[in-house]
C-alpha cells in the first residue's frame, strides 16, 4: 500500500520532468520565441570607493584601470574590512588586474582582525576589529540573483557632521557615542568572533545563493611564476598595523573603538620622582601629564598611556591597560605620590624596555612604542647603552629636559649631553629643552603633535630595520667567476633594501665550499655603503659544496653573535646539491629561531632547498633556472620577509 503511493508520486514527478525537458528542448530550438530580458548594465565605481560606502549586500561592479595604486588603501587578506577600496581589494585578491574590469562583491560580517599581506602588487594593511567586511570574486552572476544596476550609497552626512570634531588640546576629548555607529570596547569584546568569516550579514536572496558561489580563498601559488615576471620593484610599503592618518581623519563615519585613531601609539611616560625635583616641580610635572593625556584622546582605538616613576629604582604607576580613557588617567595621575631618591633614568629606560612594553602590560604590538622621559636637571646613572637597547627594541625615546642641570645637580650628572645619547634620533625631533618649569605647559601641544606623528617615529620596528641578515654563499667550482659576481650583485641588491646601521638591520656573510669562511660578521660594518663595498670585495673561493656544514658554521660564527632583539634571517644561496647532510643543520637553525630562505640556482636540488628552508617551504625556498634571472627574485624575497614580519608584529 505504502509502496504503491510512493511509486505513483514518483511517476507523476517523472512525468512533470519529462514535460519540462521536452519544452526545454523545444524552446531551445526556437530561440526567437524567447523573451529578451532588459539589458543589465553593471554600475561603475572609482578606485577610491570604499565598500562601506555602498549599502547593497551583494553587487556586480565595474572597476577602472589603475586601482593598484597604494593610495587606495586595502585592509585585510581574502576578507577585507569594508573600509578598504573595493577595486583595490579586487586587485589584491587577484580577481582583477590593474587594467580594471567587472567583479562581484559580497558583504560579510565584521572581523576581530584583518591581516595585511602583499599580494598581486598590492600591499594591504592590517586593521583591528571592523564592523563589516567584504569578499570579492570574479563577476560570474549567480542564476536567479538580481544584481542592482544602480548602487545605493550611504549618506555622507554622518561623516560631514563629525569632520570638524578633531580633538584639540585642553579640550575635553570627544565622548563615545558622538560618532555614527560606535562600538564600545565592552561591546566589541562581547561579540563572538568565530562566526565572522564567511557569513553574510544580510542577504535578501540568500536562498538562491548556493554554497558554490562562495569566493575561493585567495592564494595564487600556482601563478607565482607569472606574478613574479610582471612584478615591478617599487617601494616596499610597511604594514605597521595602524591606520594611516589621512584615511581616518577624512572619514569618521565608521569608527569602531574609542580613542583618536590618528594617534594609535603605546606611550610610556617616565616621570622624575627624585628627591632633587622637589614637591612643587613634581606637582607641575603631574599637571603637565594631565594636560598631555587630555590633549590625547585616549582609548583602545587610539593612544594608550602608562606611567613609570623613577628615583633610585623605577616603578610602574600604571600600565597601558590600567586606564583606557583620558578621564580615568587624569584621576590616576593626580593621585601619584613622589617616591624620592636619585635620578636613575638609565635604570628606568632599561626597566621600560624589559618590562613595560610587554603584552601583559597592554602593549598591542601593532602600535608604535613611545617613551617620553621627563628629566629635571640630569640623570644620576648611565643611559647611553640602555638607550641603544631601547632603540633596537623598537622604542621611540623622547626626552623632555627641564631647566638643564642646575649647579646643585651637576656633580651627579654622569653623562654630559645625555639627551642626545638617549633619544631615538638626534635630529631634534625627539628632544625638548624647556628653560623653566613655569613654561613647561607650552610643550604640551608640540609634544602631542610629535608623538602622534607615527610616520616619523623612526625607531618603530619594521621588516627593514630590525633584522640580523646572514648570507650563506656557495662558492663552489660549478658557480664560476662570472656567476659568482652575479650572486654578489644579488646579495648587494637584497641588502640595499634594508635600513642598515648598528641599531637597525645588520648584515653578515659566510662563503662556503667544502670549507667555510666568515667574510664579515654582523658587527663589522654599520652603514649601507660599507656593507655594499664589503660584499663587492668578497673573493670567489672555488671548491666543493658542503651546504650542511655551512649552515652549522653560520649558526656558530654569525648568528651566535646576533642580538636577542633582532630577527635572525639566513639567506642561503647555492647552485648544486650538497655533499653532506643538510637536515640536522637545518633543524638546528630552526631551533635557534633563525628564519632560513633557500635560493637554489641551476643545478640546485629543489627537495633539498625545501629541507633547508623554514616552513612553509613555498614561502622560503626559491628556485631560479639561471643566474641571470636571480635579479627577479629580489622584490619577492623582500616581500616575503616583510609579510612574515608583519604577520608577527613586535613593537
Ligand atoms: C641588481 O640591481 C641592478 C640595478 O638595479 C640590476 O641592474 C641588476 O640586474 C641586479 N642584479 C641582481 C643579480 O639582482
Amino acid at each position: 500500500m505504502g509502496i504503491f503511493v510512493v511509486l505513483t508520486m514518483k511517476a507523476s514527478v517523472i512525468e512533470v520532468l519529462l514535460v519540462l525537458l521536452v519544452t526545454g528542448i523545444h524552446s531551445n530550438k526556437e530561440p526567437a520565441k524567447k523573451v529578451k530580458r532588459p539589458k543589465f548594465t553593471v554600475p561603475q565605481i572609482n578606485c577610491d570607493v570604499k565598500a562601506g560606502k555602498i549599502i547593497n549586500p551583494e553587487f556586480l561592479v565595474k572597476c577602472p584601470a589603475g586601482c593598484q595604486d597604494p593610495k587606495y588603501h586595502v585592509y585585510g587578506t581574502g576578507v577585507y574590512a569594508s573600509y578598504s577600496s573595493v577595486c583595490g581589494a579586487a586587485v589584491h585578491s587577484g580577481v582583477l588586474d590593474d587594467s580594471g574590469g567587472k567583479i562581484l562583491v559580497r558583504k560579510v560580517a565584521g572581523q576581530s582582525f584583518y591581516k595585511g599581506s602583499y599580494s598581486n602588487g598590492v600591499q594591504s594593511l592590517s586593521l583591528p576589529r571592523w564592523r563589516e567586511s567584504f569578499v570579492v570574486s570574479e563577476s560570474k552572476p549567480q542564476k536567479g540573483v538580481t544584481y542592482p544596476s544602480t548602487l545605493t550609497y550611504s549618506s555622507p552626512k554622518t561623516a560631514a557632521a563629525n569632520a570638524g570634531e578633531t580633538t584639540k588640546a585642553y579640550e575635553k576629548p570627544s565622548l563615545p557615542g558622538t560618532t555614527a555607529q560606535p562600538v564600545t570596547l565592552s561591546q566589541a569584546l562581547a561579540t563572538p568572533v568565530a562566526e565572522a568569516t564567511h557569513r553574510a550579514t544580510s542577504k535578501p536572496f540568500a536562498a538562491s545563493v548556493t554554497s558554490s558561489s562562495r569566493p575561493q580563498p585567495v592564494g595564487h601559488r600556482s601563478q607565482e611564476m607569472e606574478e613574479m615576471a610582471t612584478w615591478k620593484p617599487e617601494p616596499v610599503l610597511l604594514d605597521s598595523g595602524f591606520v594611516p592618518k589621512e584615511e581616518l581623519s577624512t572619514q569618521s563615519s565608521e569608527p569602531v573603538l574609542q580613542g583618536d585613531p590618528n594617534c594609535k601609539i603605546d606611550l610610556s611616560f617616565l616621570i622624575d620622582g627624585s628627591t632633587g625635583i622637589g614637591k612643587r616641580r613634581f606637582q607641575i610635572q603631574k599637571q603637565f601629564l594631565v594636560d598631555v593625556v587630555q590633549a590625547l584622546d585616549i582609548g583602545p582605538g587610539g593612544p594608550l598611556v602608562g606611567v613609570v616613576q623613577y628615583g633610585d629604582n623605577p616603578a610602574t604607576q600604571f600600565n597601558l591597560k590600567t586606564h583606557m580613557n583620558s578621564q580615568d588617567l587624569k584621576t590616576a595621575i593626580e593621585k601619584i605620590t613622589q617616591r624620592g631618591g636619585l635620578s636613575n633614568v638609565g635604570r628606568a629606560i632599561s626597566f621600560v624596555t624589559k618590562n613595560f612594553f610587554s603584552k601583559a602590560n597592554g602593549n598591542r604590538g601593532g602600535a608604535p612604542n613611545v617613551a617620553v622621559v621627563l628629566v629635571d636637571g640630569g640623570p644620576t646613572d648611565k643611559i647611553e647603552e640602555v638607550s641603544r637597547v631601547a632603540r633596537e627594541s623598537g622604542i621611540n625615546v623622547f626626552f623632555v629636559t627641564v631647566e638643564g642641570a642646575a649647579e646643585r645637580e651637576k656633580q651627579h650628572v654622569v653623562e654630559p649631553n645625555f639627551a642626545s645619547k638617549a633619544v631615538c634620533r638626534t635630529n631634534g625631533f625627539y628632544s625638548f629643552n624647556v628653560q623653566s618649569w613655569l613654561s613647561l605647559h607650552k610643550t604640551v601641544q608640540p609634544l602631542v603633535k610629535r608623538v602622534c606623528d607615527t610616520d616619523r617615529l623612526a625607531c618603530s620596528k619594521t621588516c627593514l630595520n630590525s633584522a640580523d641578515i646572514g648570507f650563506v654563499i656557495d662558492g663552489s667550482s660549478s658557480v664560476g667567476t662570472s656567476n659568482f659576481r652575479t650572486v654578489l650583485q644579488f646579495v648587494a641588491n637584497l641588502s640595499k633594501e634594508f635600513e642598515i646601521s648598528d641599531t637597525d638591520t645588520r648584515i653578515g656573510a659566510v662563503q662556503y665550499t667544502y670549507e667555510q669562511r666568515l667574510e664579515f660578521g654582523f658587527d663589522k660594518y654599520n652603514s649601507k655603503a660599507d656593507v655594499l663595498s664589503a660584499i663587492r670585495r668578497v673573493g670567489y673561493w672555488s671548491g666543493g659544496t658542503s651546504t650542511g656544514a655551512a649552515i652549522q658554521y653560520a649558526l656558530e660564527q654569525l648568528f651566535k653573535k646576533s642580538k636577542p632583539n633582532k630577527r635572525k634571517v639566513m639567506i642561503l644561496i647555492t647552485d648544486g646539491r650538497s655533499y653532506d647532510d643538510v637536515r640536522i643543520p637545518a633543524m638546528a637553525a630552526y631551533q635557534k629561531g633563525v628564519i632560513t630562505y633557500a635560493i637554489g640556482i641551476a643545478w640546485a636540488a629543489q627537495d633539498e632547498l625545501e629541507v633547508i628552508a623554514t616552513h612553509p617551504a613555498r614561502d622560503h625556498s626559491f628556485f631560479v633556472d639561471e643566474f641571470d634571472n636571480l635579479y627577479k627574485f629580489v622584490p619577492r624575497i623582500i616581500r616575503n620577509i616583510c609579510t612574515e614580519f608583519n604577520s608577527q608584529p613586535r613593537n
